[in-house]
């Protein structure tokens, strides 16, 4: 049998063994029906959060919806209110440690101090070129490139970037939503989660990103491979006291999570970091996105099935047998997508 044809064997059937074991046993419903499941949501202001606030205030579950944009959460608990069981927003910023003691206890007391699932959600996005927004282009263009060739320090500066600070910057908030937010969200919720569940579930939504690497998403990549990388060894560590950790690694989602790009100008006066100067064209194609309601519809199904992997749509699964037996091939698909061949 050639290469080829075990290649293409193990790109069909691994995904199928992947599913299989990523569900464990009896849906978790059974457990904890669908209307006494107590549910907090971070980051459900918009995109994928909001639609998992509908999709829980339809199976009438205890809900609270936490994020910065009040007047968005308000209006969702007025909308959400009449069918969920009950529908409480929480206002705070997940990288300041004084609001995420806050949001646990506000959040606990909304669900009269029980938690099943924990959702962590909110996320932001850089999309640059690191050499644009580190200055490394403009430091090479000012100077033709040319090389050092002198005895003080000042006849170097022309070879250093002109932007290192706002990369750093960049760099240090993404990490600060992405991975440091959700690490201390995680143990404040734990031990109400542990203690107060039958079944509890800290569920993350990484992306592709935490998988693979792709151009012009270098910094949003660092981030939710770190976040990955945790998740997947507190998974493991926590699972004899019955918490249950999944992550979930969407493609791409037709939201406006790149109107967050830390990268690109703000609104002047924007309190949050979702508002846009101006429409920016940025890299990387959405053709073909799934939806946020699909996206938070398989969230809620793998938390349902407390499966520790949840890959969407299907076929990235597929990219991850392939970065096996082909890198160079992924890297050609990830290029292509981002307009880097
Ligand atoms: N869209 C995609 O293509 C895609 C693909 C894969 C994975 N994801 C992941 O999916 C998650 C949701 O993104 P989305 O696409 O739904 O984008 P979105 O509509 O921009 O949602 C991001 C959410 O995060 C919240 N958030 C951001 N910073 C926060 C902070 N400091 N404190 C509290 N909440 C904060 C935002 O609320 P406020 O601004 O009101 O605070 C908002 O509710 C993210 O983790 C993202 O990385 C998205």
């Amino acid at each position: 049998m050639s290469t080829t044809a075990i290649a293409l064997g193990v790109a069909i059937a691994a995904p199928l063994l992947l599913r299989l074991a990523g569900s464990k046993g009896p849906a978790r419903t059974a457990t904890i029906p669908q209307a006494e499941e107590r549910v907090v949501i971070i980051g459900a202001s918009s995109g994928i959060g909001s639609e998992l606030a509908r999709i829980y205030a339809g199976r009438h579950a205890h809900v609270v919806l936490v994020a910065r944009r009040m007047e968005l959460l308000q209006q969702l608990v007025q909308e959400l209110t009449p069918t969920a069981g009950s529908m409480h927003a929480v206002q705070g910023d997940v990288t300041l440690p004084e609001d995420v003691r806050r949001i646990t206890v506000e959040s606990l007391k909304a669900l009269n101090g029980k938690i099943d699932t924990l959702i962590i959600c909110a996320g932001i996005i850089s999309v640059l070129p690191f050499e644009e927004l580190a200055g490394i282009d403009s430091a090479k263009a000012a100077t033709g490139g040319s090389d050092a060739n002198g005895t003080s320090d000042s006849d170097y500066c022309h070879l250093l970037p002109t932007n290192a600070d706002k990369a750093l910057e960049a760099s240090t908030r993404i990490m600060n939503v992405n991975y440091h937010a959700p690490l201390n969200l995680t143990s404040h919720f734990l031990p109400a989660l542990t203690r107060t569940s039958a079944a509890g579930n800290i569920i993350v939504v990484s992306s592709m990103a935490g998988k693979v690497g792709a151009p012009t998403r270098s910094i949003y990549c660092a981030s939710k491979h770190a976040a990955q990388g945790f998740f997947e060894a507190l998974g493991m560590e926590v699972e004899r006291t019955g918490v249950h950790v999944g992550i979930v690694s969407p493609g791409t989602v037709a939201t406006d999570l790149r109107q967050s790009a830390v990268d690109l100008p703000k609104a002047e006066g924007s309190s949050t970091s979702s508002t846009l100067a101006a429409p920016v064209k940025v890299a990387g194609t959405k053709k073909g996105a799934m939806t946020a309601k699909a996206c938070a519809e398989g969230i809620v199904r793998g938390s349902d099935l407390r499966q520790h992997e949840v890959i969407m749509p299907w076929f990235y699964k597929v990219s991850l047998v392939l970065q096996m037996v082909s890198p160079s091939l992924v890297r050609w698909l990830a290029k292509k997508k981002y307009g880097y061949l």
